[in-house]
């Protein structure tokens, strides 16, 4: 499976997951935003400014989880936002997102702080940053 930058418009499976995964798709990405592909199997959406890039979602089919997809993905697009001059990364997750919080620290991401009551339910946000080059 190949990792491809995806050009125009949101394709269906990338919605369908997004929905499945997140409760609520996101439209299509403002100009300043990235999306990666990994076959129909992952995606994950950046938020690019000048030389930060904040990974806004990052998901992998429920049936194709464990299998590494999700370490690939994040990998080839650290690349090539490495390429396009990005160097700080950024990043917010759940607290209680153990599979995803290990994912981020065993693709070497540091935890860098807490949002008290981040999300609209009252959890917390774990944040984790990552410098390139
Ligand atoms: C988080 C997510 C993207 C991980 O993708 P994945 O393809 O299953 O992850 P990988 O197989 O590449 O695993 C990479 C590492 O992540 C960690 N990990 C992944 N799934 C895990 C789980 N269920 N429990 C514990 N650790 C897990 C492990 O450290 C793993 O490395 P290892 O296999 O060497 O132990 C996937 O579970 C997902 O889509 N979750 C729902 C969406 C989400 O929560 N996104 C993050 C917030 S935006």
């Amino acid at each position: 499976m190949k990792t491809e930058r995806l050009h125009g418009p949101l394709p269906a499976w990338v919605k369908a997951l997004d929905e499945a995964t997140f409760g609520e798709a996101w439209g299509e990405p403002d100009t300043h935003e990235l999306i990666w592909t990994l076959g129909e199997a992952a995606f994950a959406r950046w938020s690019v400014a000048a030389d930060e890039g904040e990974l806004l979602r990052v998901a992998v089919s429920p049936d194709k989880r464990g299998q590494g997809l999700g370490r690939a993905l994040l990998q080839a697009c650290e690349k090539e936002l490495d390429a396009l001059g990005v160097r700080d990364l950024h990043l917010e997750v759940r607290v209680s997102n153990g599979a995803a919080r290990r994912l981020y620290v065993a693709s070497g991401w540091r935890e860098s702080g807490l949002r008290k009551g981040y999300y609209r339910d009252g959890e917390d946000a774990a944040l984790y940053a990552k410098r390139l080059g």
